[in-house]
């Protein structure tokens, strides 16, 4: 018989084991999980929350993920793309907030060409920001001219671990490309982040312990958690929500196993406990948050999912609400740039 305590011990060691893993998320000892994840937070991390600043640019999308309301055969959706100066004017809007990092993201859109996502890096990295690129599948060329560029992070996330449930859920993609890419961007010096849904249809925990371990094999340096909300207009739209404290536990034994890796509070995780919920992720393990700084009649529209948190809030008001969040639980929000290893 398994013992929670033992396995926790394991886990710290780095001793990986993935029945020891679905034990534990199957667990109902879940504090001291989180209890542990806290500790372990505190001691590679400290009490420092990164705020990164996201522009939703465009909801425009080539691909077709079943889960995903941008995805390009939704014909409901009414669709934008911001400009090239747009997108650089509301990053310099964001100055003031003195986030350190702005995240750029949309769909797959071929609209943007390589010199514009170029120019878009240069002037945003010229306000002193760090760049997070989060545009999905291209080649290594590409990403290394966004590199050149001066992009230094890039999010793609894989969703799971289990290659049949990726393909059926990513049609005309594949798994071992997604991963491919991902080997790609780090080769190139890129801080590399990924991450996964719980909750996809016929997901097991057993399936979430092997993403776990997954993760410390590919020691991705920024890994997001997020539940899987189902969108009304996708096939997947009558899914069942998932327990929230069962991505609590995967937040948890994720910093438990990765140390010192930037754990974002995801989104829909807020979105499905807008109450306390961010407080709740930061004291399992997370240590990073991504305000959302797209202008307002822009972001309603980046619907990947139903009622996303905070989408009528202007940015500033994002930047007053989490700071009280933060304080409030003796956390503080961090001056430096938050990159996984190295400062600068
Ligand atoms: N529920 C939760 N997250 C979703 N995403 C896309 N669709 C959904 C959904 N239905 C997330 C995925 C994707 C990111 C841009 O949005 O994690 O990588
Ligand atoms: Fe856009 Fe999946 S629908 S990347």
């Amino acid at each position: 018989m398994y013992n929670d305590l033992e396995i926790l011990n394991n886990l710290e060691n780095n001793i990986l084991n993935k029945d020891e893993i679905a034990f534990l998320l199957k667990s109902k000892n879940s504090d001291i999980i989180f209890k542990r994840a806290d500790e372990i937070r505190k001691k590679y991390l400290g009490e420092e929350v990164h705020l990164r600043g996201i522009i939703e640019f465009s909801n425009y999308c080539k691909r077709q993920c079943l889960y995903c309301g941008i995805q390009g055969q939704n014909s409901k959706i009414k669709r934008y793309r911001m400009s090239v100066n747009e997108i650089i004017e509301t990053a310099k809007t964001s100055l003031p907030f003195n986030y350190k990092t702005v995240v750029l993201q949309s769909g797959e859109d071929n609209y943007y060409t390589d010199d514009m996502i170029c120019e878009i890096v240069r002037e945003i990295k010229k306000m002193g920001f760090v760049i997070t690129l989060s545009i999905g599948e291209k080649t290594y060329e590409q990403y290394e001219r966004y590199k050149n560029a001066g992009a230094e992070r890039y999010l793609l996330k894989h969703e799971t671990s289990d290659t049949q449930l990726y393909n059926t859920l990513n049609p005309n993609m594949s798994f071992q490309k997604r991963i491919e890419c991902q080997k790609n961007l780090k080769k190139l010096g890129y801080e590399v982040g990924s991450g996964i849904m719980i909750g996809l249809p016929t997901q097991t925990i057993e399936s979430i312990a092997n993403d776990i371990i997954f993760f410390k094999k590919m020691d991705y340096d920024m890994i997001g958690i997020s539940p899987f909300i189902p969108h009304p207009d996708t096939i997947l739209g009558e899914s069942d929500i998932p327990a929230l404290e069962l991505i609590k536990k995967v937040v948890a034994i994720t910093r438990i196993v990765t140390k010192d890796t930037n754990l974002p509070v995801t989104t829909a995780f807020s979105t499905l406990n807008n109450a306390r919920g961010r407080e709740e992720m930061l004291q399992v393990g997370a240590n990073v948050i991504m305000p959302n700084i797209t202008p307002v009649k822009y972001k309603m529209k980046y619907e990947l999912y139903p009622d996303k948190a905070c989408l009528t809030e202007v940015a500033f008001q994002c930047k007053g609400c989490l700071e009280a969040r933060i304080k409030s639980i003796g956390r503080c929000v961090s001056t430096n740039y938050g990159f996984r290893n190295k400062e600068r």
